[in-house]
């Protein structure tokens, strides 16, 4: 603690110190005179010659700015009015950005000296008049905004230039804008200074225009966007924008149209027929379509009609339209079409509906268009569809969602034949379709049909074999039977989020087949929302899913994550469990997802990552643990090396040296890995005292857990240090056994209390009792072994063979237990069993204690169980009385025959009694 906190006073000192140091160097700098050759205009002017003078309240164009201006900006401040001499100095000049002032009074030769410009930005003054041969030596010029002005007349503005004489021509536009004035009238005289010029867009937007010319716009070349929303026009005449105008969209919106006045097509001719691509009608308050209406209309693609008051249609309202693809009818009141509607627009591909009074929705309405690939009729209250046949046979989408459908059987879509996307979701009442509901549209790939209340699967999708795209989410869905999707091999997005269903709806208990069985190309699964949470006790669920890529589990009451949920999807890429209650994930949950790049658990209730947790997702690049209850992270888990985004925000993490290894393992990432967002990774309340609530950063292990450190460190190394050791003892087991046996011999070998007479003293040197089962080792060993390193002993007892004639069986041992200088006993499972045995070793024992010298040694042949040893067998091991045990290992018997031939040499003292 004490080192601490001088380390922190140091600490302090030496920053008052730089502050100190820095302080005076700025005061340096502070005093030195600036010499910069700067000029100080009225407003800044950048290296690139733009002078940046808004909003200074200026009430007239500066006059002290640079010669090579290119770009001038005065807008937002007071100009009254620009005069001849405002720009004289600046004939560089390509933009004037003059907006948001309040001019309104502009002298004739303001522009006149300004050969380059281009752009002229005079919207929201107060202009009433701008003579177009103000603007006409500018022949670059190509963007005009005189938008948000009081401008009542083009004609008054531009006026024409034909009689002005020496009008160069501007080249092509890309941009007028007139909108936002008091313009009143059109007509074709205001645009004759852009004659055979191109505007790309043209706006007379928002002007109260009553009075429109016939052919205004002849003049133009070619308009790409004309703009006349909101004007006032009431009709809208075909006849103004006859002779070959070229417009590509022309916008005639929230005007107060009611009516189209069609032309006598007999008066048009090929050469000036209108040629308008997109034409958008929408907001006004037509009521009906007339026949021929835009007879003409020979390269009209678009038509926009929605939001209007149309109720009726004629079957020849769309007549001479050849060439529309698009027509937009929606939001008006149409309740019934006649038979054919679209017909003779023979060109005619996408048709929206959507937003009409249709109760019935009638096939026979498409009659005839044979080109028709979409249909759009959401939210227009069809309770039913008529009985077909679809004659529009090459329809591809049909979307019909939000309405009030019922019930789809088989030949709700008879004729549609190469119907590729059905959309029915959203129809709420009581939504149902038989089981041959889509056999008539057999090609169908994508079919929506979420959000319809209840639905019961009754084996529709069953032979869907084009079926690609599958939602049926947020329905109340319940399953008949487990095949559903037997043969729906071509299925690749199936989302089931939000639809009431449990773990034990998706898998057969009995046959323990899976829902998803047949789908073999599946790539993208979705669950959210599901009650699952006994899916860890069903495990088949998602093996036959050999295609997976994303598997979608979010918010599903998930609190277990077994090992064998997700075994096979080797091919998954994305797996969501976020928003669970995730307490428990088995250690081998994730170990099979091979191409796993993103694993999402956050919000959940894990306490613990586990080390092996990622031992098999060695592709993970993201992962997600954010919103936990994680304490600390096993020392030493895997994490992927993998990973390029690693989240672990918001996790009462336990700062102590426990988490030391973690937090080393930031360090190492940091840079590597986005750990966004890093500072909301913070030490619990459980951490160190010094870091709780403090940000994980400031956790510095070396500081806080130096020794653990290297306890951590040698822990890591412990385990392989004591296997090595291990090993290398096992393998030379025997060998450091002789040794060691031979270092104690050394030492203590001669010091031991013995007793005063030596082998030759006795009658027998040596008495080897043995059960008969284990003769074999007698003479396949000990005979060997006595002939070879003990030919002295020449007095050996071999058994009961060798006892002495004629005497009474246990008179003739105890004889020869009382004159031998030692008593071997082998022991084996066989001679414990045997009671003759026992008690030749209980007599020896006997011996022992009458004598007080240790002269009975065991010999174990082989391994016997604890509870299969007899008592005393017990008690004498337990008092360290003297055993060896044989061993089939060669090493082994050398260092036993060694013990052997030093136990023979001579009689330790007992120092206490064997009680028996
Ligand atoms: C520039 O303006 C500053 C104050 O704004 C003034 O002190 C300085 O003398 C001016 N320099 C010139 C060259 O006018
Ligand atoms: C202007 O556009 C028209 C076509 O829109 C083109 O024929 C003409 O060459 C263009 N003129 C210039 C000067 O770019
Ligand atoms: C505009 O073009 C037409 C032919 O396209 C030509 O006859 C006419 O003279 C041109 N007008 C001007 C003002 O260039
Ligand atoms: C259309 O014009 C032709 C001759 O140009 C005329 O005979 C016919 O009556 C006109 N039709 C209508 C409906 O005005
Ligand atoms: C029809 O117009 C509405 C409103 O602008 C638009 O939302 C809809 O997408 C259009 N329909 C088609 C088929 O373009
Ligand atoms: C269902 O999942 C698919 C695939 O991700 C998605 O495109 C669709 O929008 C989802 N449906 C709903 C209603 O969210
Ligand atoms: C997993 O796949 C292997 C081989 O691809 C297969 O033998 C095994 O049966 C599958 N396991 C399950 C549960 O389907």
């Amino acid at each position: 603690m004490a080192h601490l906190l001088m380390d922190s006073l140091t600490r302090t000192l030496l920053i008052l110190i730089v502050i100190f140091l820095g302080g005076i160097v700025q005061k340096v700098r502070v005093d030195i005179p600036l010499r910069s050759p700067q000029i100080n205009y009225t407003c800044p002017v950048t290296p690139l010659h733009v002078a940046l003078c808004a909003h200074l309240n200026l009430t007239s164009v500066p006059e002290d700015l640079p010669h090579d201006l290119l770009v001038l900006s005065i807008r937002q401040n007071q100009l009254t009015e620009l005069g001849n001499r405002s720009f004289m100095n600046y004939n560089q000049l390509e933009e004037l950005n003059a907006h948001h002032n309040i001019i309104a009074f502009i002298e004739s030769g303001t522009f006149e000296t300004l050969p380059q410009l281009q752009v002229v930005k005079l919207d929201h003054n107060l202009i009433t008049f701008l003579p177009i041969y103000y603007l006409q030596k500018n022949a670059l010029l190509c963007i005009i905004t005189l938008s948000h002005n009081k401008i009542s007349s083009i004609s008054s503005t531009f006026v024409s230039t034909q009689k002005g004489g020496n009008f160069y021509g501007w080249r092509n536009m890309s941009v007028v804008d007139l909108s936002f004035n008091k313009v009143t009238t059109i007509t074709e005289d205001d645009f004759l200074p852009w004659r055979n010029c191109s505007v790309d867009k043209l706006n007379v937007n928002n002007n109260n225009v009553t009075f429109l010319q016939p052919k205004a716009f002849v003049h133009f070349s070619k308009l790409g966007i004309l703009n006349m929303n909101n004007i006032s026009l009431a009709t809208f005449d075909v006849e103004y924008f006859m002779d070959h105008v070229k417009i590509d969209r022309l916008l005639i919106a929230s005007s107060g149209i009611k009516y189209i006045r069609p032309v006598n097509m007999s008066s048009m001719q090929k050469e000036n027929v209108p040629l308008i691509k997109e034409l958008y009608l929408n907001l006004n308050i037509l009521n009906d379509i007339p026949r021929y209406a835009l007879g003409g209309f020979e390269k009209l693609q678009v038509l926009n009609l929605q939001e209007n008051h149309i109720s009726s249609i004629n079957k020849e309202s769309f007549c001479g339209l050849h060439t529309l693809v698009d027509l937009n009818l929606s939001r008006n009141r149409i309740k019934s079409l006649p038979r054919a509607s679209f017909a003779c627009a023979s060109k005619l591909q996408k048709v929206d509906l959507s937003r009409n009074n249709l109760a019935t929705l009638d096939p026979q309405w498409f009659d005839g268009s044979w080109f028709l690939r979409s249909l759009i009729i959401y939210q227009s209250g069809i309770g039913r569809i008529a009985l077909g046949p679809w004659k529009a046979i090459n329809l591809q989408t049909l979307v019909i969602n939000k309405n009030n459908l019922g019930f789809l059987n088989h030949y709700t879509f008879t004729g549609l034949v190469n119907l590729k996307t059905l959309d029915v979701s959203g129809n709420v009442n009581s939504f149902g379709m038989s089981e041959d509901a889509l056999t008539s549209v057999g090609s169908l790939e994508l079919l929506v049909m979420s959000d319809v209340g209840k639905f019961t699967m009754e084996g529709s999708f069953r032979n869907m074999q084009h079926l690609i795209n599958l939602d049926m989410s947020y329905s109340k869905l319940k399953i008949s039977s487990i095949d559903q999707f037997a043969k729906a091999s071509a299925l690749r997005v199936l989302n089931m989020s939000g639809s009431y269903l449990k773990a034990q709806d998706l898998v057969d208990i009995h046959t323990g087949t899976s829902l998803f069985s047949g789908l073999v190309s599946l790539q993208t699964l979705k669950l959210r929302h599901n009650p699952l949470d006994t899916l860890h006790a069903l495990p088949s669920m998602f093996t036959p899913l050999a295609s997976l890529v994303e598997l979608d589990l979010t918010s599903c009451h998930i609190r277990q994550v077994a090992s064998g949920t997700f075994a096979n999807l080797t091919t998954l890429l994305q797996l969501r469990l976020s928003e669970n209650q995730i307490t428990n994930i088995s250690k081998d949950a994730f170990q099979g997802l091979h191409s796993l790049r993103v694993l999402q658990l956050q919000y959940n209730s894990i306490a613990f990552i586990q080390q092996g947790m990622f031992m098999g997702t060695n592709k993970l690049e993201q992962l997600y643990l954010q919103n936990n209850h994680i304490s600390t992270v096993a020392s030493n888990t895997l994490m992927p090396s993998s990973l390029i985004r690693f989240n672990i925000a918001y996790n009462p993490l336990t700062c102590d040296c426990h988490l030391a290894w973690f937090r080393q393992w930031l360090n190492e990432v940091e840079g590597k890995i986005d750990l966004a967002p890093e500072n909301r990774i913070r030490c619990s309340s459980s951490s160190l005292k010094a870091l709780v609530s403090q940000q994980i950063w400031s956790f510095h292990p070396n500081e806080y857990c130096r020794t653990n450190i290297m306890i951590i460190v040698s822990a890591c190394f412990a385990p392989i240090l004591v296997l090595t050791i291990g090993i290398l003892v096992y393998l030379n087991r025997w060998w450091i056994n002789y040794k060691l046996f031979l270092l104690k011999l050394a030492i203590v070998g001669y010091h031991e209390i013995t007793e005063d007479q030596t082998p030759e003293d006795y009658e027998f040197q040596l008495n080897l009792m043995f059960h008969d089962d284990d003769e074999w080792w007698v003479n396949d060993c000990m005979k060997p072994f006595l002939e070879q390193r003990m030919p002295h002993l020449g007095r050996i007892i071999f058994g009961d063979a060798d006892l002495h004639p004629g005497s009474f069986y246990l008179n003739a041992i105890y004889d020869v237990i009382e004159n031998s200088h030692k008593t071997i006993l082998l022991l084996s499972n066989q001679s414990v069993d045997d009671t003759w045995y026992m008690t030749k070793l209980r007599m020896a024992v006997e011996h022992m204690n009458d004598t007080k010298l240790e002269k009975v040694i065991l010999i174990f042949l082989e391994d016997i169980d604890d509870d299969h040893l007899t008592y005393l067998v017990r008690l004498l091991l337990s008092r360290n009385k003297p055993y060896l045990v044989w061993t089939e290992d060669e090493e082994g018997q050398e260092v036993f025959w060694a013990k052997v031939q030093k136990s023979m040499r001579s009689n330790r003292q007992m120092n206490n009694v064997i009680p028996i």
